[in-house]
């Protein structure tokens, strides 16, 4: 093969490629766009690149592949790992093709903006094949993953395939996401030192601690400013991220999944495909969330018809299914411009709580004797939608499918798994439990109306063994849940999927393949959201973040919010109310109408606009929100969070506008002024507030207001010229 250079560029991101002789594909640039090159000044960037031969290390120069390769001299975490009865553990793979979007590649150097490469390689000593797919978005989001597939005559034993990229050196300060049950994607900032910061997920779920995005970048980066390079594993099942840094200076960002002792082993011609691993640069945190919010934005499967507004019935009603009382807030629901209606938990056989039922998939005929026909037709009669929850890859011991079935239940070792939630995990990897959950769904799908599934997965995969061995069978069982949404969604063309997890523990790209929303957290509390709901949106745009006004006083944490600052909250996000509407006094009732129409009003700019979080000068205030693509109109929310040592906070400054174009800045209050509220005098009369050029109010700004701890309100940013 003819050495050859890709130039891969969209979306202000370059991917330089180097794909020269036979060997496997390696990074040159990742990062800022490098304009246009020539074949000349390409090829130089590739040598310049090379590191110089130093004292005690290898002879020749490192070259570091997509799948970093032990055989080069490479020391750090290997690409694949794996042997064959303990041979061929370090495989050479030299290339035999290299296409982009179909063509093969063999001038000098290719420019293309956003396309698509497949090298294909293999080791003939080790006997393994190899297809790695490196993508460039049209958003400028990297992907690539990798296919091994074993052409020997013995079984090849794989224990990891891990993309690395790699990152510049003076990209030292870490930021990814630690998390529990209720506090979902917290911020934790570290610096990358010599060694391995490495984040495994072994939950067999994706995990209310996942690392979501791992980015490391320049010390000090923002939202707004300072590059970093993230990485983030598009799969539900155990996964690794991690960032590292080499004795040489050499560090990558790098994932797989995390695949337990003897999960794969490859009979002859059989294949692994690990999952995407995307790669996202930005100049600042937005630039970087909104190439994936932009990349999920194109796809055709993404939801577009506007996000209904919803009621979910869990915090309202708990088990306590009474039809008299569900239909009731079903008529209480639709004059409040409530759009869709789910029925949470507590519908099916035997289920008055968390201890029975799981896995019996048949309308309980004590709690509802007609079925849930009737009220899935009332609510549809009301002008809603209705949504139903399932748990499909659970079951719990007392239940009759627990009790047919035990084989069917992930197990290891010959004892039954510690219980979670008074729950085991079915095996999705089997497929008479599959067709079996899969049937059930069906059943109940069409004897109701039911356009929405709440998907929940309640507890980690704990010794989940299949088969009579008990091997590890995690790999298979997120599959198998992919497998069975994709399934679902082609029975039921409209169909629409939340992915839920004790909350918001199942928040990644491979499920965001099959689903519609996800459930951010249980804790519904405005001032917990006001942190989980910006930073879950690192990886997901707004309009998939299920965000809804709870009660007054909040179930998970007890502390009391005004419907204000709870409602100002759930804007931005996928609207929803999650609050027994029979305890709301009228004037709650009325205010959170107004609330709503707020929300619809501004829906498709939140849902289409451009994510904006300013970095604003104290800890206390939140400031963000969306500006239109054609930059003509924004919303941002301006929130207090907490009590500062200095009073009124001094000026803010908004971000994303056109600089050239004047706007008018309004505060918006649905359902009245937060109290304590004290405007400055910009607020003008009537509210009416003031008109700058973009450039004025994203370099000078506007007065913070005084403000209570805990509330909010809105600023309507309109063109004028
Ligand atoms: C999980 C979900 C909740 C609710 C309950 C029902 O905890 O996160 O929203 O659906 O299950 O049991």
């Amino acid at each position: 093969m003819q050495d050859s250079l890709i130039h891969l560029s969209s979306a202000g991101v370059s991917l330089l490629l180097d794909a020269g002789g036979d060997d496997l594909l390696a990074i040159v640039h990742w990062g800022a766009s490098l304009g246009t090159l020539s074949p000349e000044e390409a090829a130089t960037l590739a040598q310049a690149a090379v590191e110089p031969v130093v004292p005690n290390a290898v002879d020749v120069p490192i070259r570091l592949s997509l799948l970093p390769e032990g055989w080069r001299g490479w020391t750090g975490k290997p690409g694949i790992e794996g042997h064959r009865a303990g041979a061929d553990w370090s495989p050479r793979f030299r290339t035999s093709r290299v296409t982009l979007d179909g063509a093969v590649v063999e001038p000098s150097l290719v420019e293309s903006s956003a396309g698509t490469v497949v090298v294909e390689a293999e080791d003939a000593d080790a006997d393994l094949r190899l297809v790695l797919h490196v993508q460039l978005t049209d958003s400028g989001v990297l992907r690539a993953k990798a296919v091994l597939r074993n052409i020997g005559a013995t079984d090849y034993e794989l224990a990891a395939l891990n993309i690395a990229l790699p990152i510049p050196p003076g990209a030292r300060e870490i930021l990814d996401f630690a998390g529990r049950w209720g506090k979902e994607r917290v911020p934790q900032r570290s610096t990358l030192m010599v060694g391995i910061h490495e984040r495994e997920g072994r939950k067999g779920r994706t995990g209310a601690d996942a690392a979501t995005v791992l980015s490391v970048g320049v010390p000090g980066f923002g939202f707004g400013a300072g590059e970093v390079w993230g990485i983030h594993v598009g799969f539900s099942g155990n996964h690794r991220s991690y960032a590292e840094r080499l004795f040489s200076g050499v560090q990558v960002v790098g994932g797989g999944e995390l695949l337990l002792p003897g999960e794969i082993r490859l009979k002859t011609d059989e294949e692994y495909s690990s999952p995407w691993v995307y790669g996202v640069y930005g100049n600042g945190l937005d630039e970087q969330a909104s190439r994936l919010h932009r990349m999920l934005r194109g796809r055709p499967e993404h939801p577009r018809r506007p996000r209904p507004v919803t009621l979910n019935v869990w915090e309202a009603v708990y088990f306590d299914h009474d039809r008299d009382r569900l239909f009731d807030l079903a008529e209480s629901a639709a004059p409040m411009g409530i759009e869709r209606f789910v029925l949470d938990d507590g519908w099916f056989r035997g289920r008055r709580d968390d201890t029975v039922g799981l896995g019996d998939w048949y309308v309980d005929d004590e709690v509802w004797p007609d079925g849930l026909g009737p009220l899935a037709e009332h609510v549809r009669a009301l002008g809603m939608e209705f949504g139903l929850w399932f748990e499909p890859e659970m079951v719990n011991p007392d239940s009759d499918l627990a009790r047919e079935h035990p084989e069917w239940i992930l197990a290891t070792g010959g004892r039954t798994p510690v219980l979670a939630r008074n729950q085991l995990v079915l095996d999705l990897g089997r497929e008479d439990a599959y067709d079996h959950v899969l049937e059930r769904i069906t059943a109940i799908l069409r004897m109701t109306p039911v356009s929405y599934i709440k998907w929940d997965h309640n507890r980690d995969l704990v010794d989940a063994g299949h088969g009579c061995q008990g091997v590890p069978g995690v790999h298979a069982q997120t599959l198998g849940t992919y497998r069975m949404m994709q399934e679902l969604k082609r029975r039921f063309p409209s169909l629409e999927i939340e992915s839920c997890s004790s909350g918001g523990a199942r928040v990644d790209l491979g499920v965001i393949e099959h689903t519609d929303r996800v459930w951010v957290s249980d804790c519904i509390d405005p001032l917990e959201r006001q942190q989980m709901n910006r930073w879950t949106m690192q990886l997901l745009p707004p309009e998939m973040l299920g965000s809804h006004v709870a009660s007054g006083v909040s179930h998970s944490t007890g502390r009391s919010h005004t419907l204000g600052f709870r409602a100002a909250t759930a804007l931005y996000g996928h609207f929803g109310v999650e609050w027994d509407l029979a305890a709301a006094t009228e004037d709650e009732s009325r205010e959170l109408r107004e609330w709503i129409e707020a929300h619809k009003s501004y829906r498709e700019l939140l849902h289409t606009g451009d994510m904006v979080r300013v970095d604003t000068s104290d800890p206390t205030l939140n400031l963000y929100g969306s500006v239109a693509p054609d930059q003509e109109a924004a919303l941002f929310v301006l929130a207090s969070i907490g009590r500062s040592e200095v009073a009124p906070l001094g000026r803010f400054t908004l971000r994303g506008l056109d600089p050239d174009r004047r706007y008018r800045v309004r505060p918006v209050t649905p359902g009245g002024a937060p109290r304590g509220l004290i405007a400055p005098p910009w607020f003008g009369q009537d509210s009416n507030g003031v008109a700058l050029t973009g450039r004025a109010l994203m370099t000078a700004g506007l007065h913070t207001p005084a403000m209570y701890p805990e509330s909010a309100i809105l600023l309507d940013v309109s063109a004028t010229s």
